[in-house]
């Protein structure tokens, strides 16, 4: 497995496409709203949408593909959309899954999985274990994930690993960390997008967003689709990523540290 810096400490290389882009999926009930449907409609179309958007990332060559498709704190809304989206993830594990795994991508799932049916559960650990060695995309969906519990739990897990350390008082250095954090196997993202029209973080990746280029758009994201999704990365190329160097440092890059 490759070992991924922290962009805060080294400069990662640049790329015309992003290795990894990270997408909060947002607009779902909106767009029903908007056409007079139910909520689930939307949901129900949101899922057609992250079919077209994993199709046309494996066909531009984008990495990793990381998904928000249910955050720690949605589980604020009515119960009935609760279990409606339950319900959902349930029947896209079961139908998807196979799919992924003939088209050769990875998946993913991350999050505090615990909350979840043990039929969830059951879907997302034989859908990992089928596609773990599959070569070309890597697909993350963040399920009952939260930024804040994801460094809260590396956190956790980096003290249980040394204990030493929590005896001996040694400062805790940002970099130790990242090991544990929940997308440790892949590089921080490069493009972050955000469907819906609001522009926050709704505690998503909240540590690997550090260096991150920010796209926001006003589109639903049933609406969201390839050619969206092209204008993104069109938009991210003519980004200047100076990781806290100055514009004149990258012009000269043999004096760059
Ligand atoms: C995003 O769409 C999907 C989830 C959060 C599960 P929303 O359901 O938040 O749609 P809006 O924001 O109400 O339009
Ligand atoms: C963020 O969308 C979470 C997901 C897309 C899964 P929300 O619609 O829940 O975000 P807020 O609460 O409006 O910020
Ligand atoms: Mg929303």
């Amino acid at each position: 497995m490759p070992v991924f810096t922290s962009s805060t400490r080294d400069i990662p290389d640049a790329r015309d496409v992003p290795r990894h882009v990270a997408i909060i999926m947002d607009g779902n009930g909106r767009w029903a709203k908007q056409r007079l449907l139910p909520r689930v409609a939307g949901h129900r179309r949101g899922v057609e949408a992250v079919r077209t958007i994993v199709r046309t990332a494996v066909e531009r060559g984008i990495g990793y593909l990381t998904l928000f498709a249910f955050s720690s704190e949605n589980w604020r809304r009515p119960a009935d959309e609760v279990s409606i989206l339950m319900e959902l993830f349930l029947r896209s594990l079961e139908v998807e899954v196979g799919k992924l795994h003939d088209n050769g991508i990875r998946l993913k799932v991350t999050g505090d999985t615990s909350r979840f049916d043990g039929r969830i559960r059951g879907l997302i650990e034989s859908g990992e274990t089928l596609t773990a060695s599959n070569p070309r995309l890597t697909l993350t969906i963040a399920a009952n994930y939260g930024g804040r519990w994801d460094i809260a739990q590396a956190a956790r897990e980096y003290y249980r690993r040394h204990p030493e350390a929590l005896a001996d008082g040694a400062p805790l250095e940002p970099d130790a960390l990242a090991p544990y954090l929940a997308l440790a196997y892949a590089p921080e993202p490069d493009l972050f997008i955000r469907t819906g029209g609001e522009q926050r973080i709704s505690n998503f990746l909240l540590w690997q967003l550090a260096y991150t280029e920010l796209w926001f758009t006003d589109r639903l994201w049933p609406d969201f689709d390839a050619a969206a999704l092209d204008e993104a990365i069109s938009s991210y190329r003519k980004r200047e990523r100076r990781y806290g160097r100055t514009s004149e440092q990258l012009a000269t890059p043999a004096t760059s540290p």
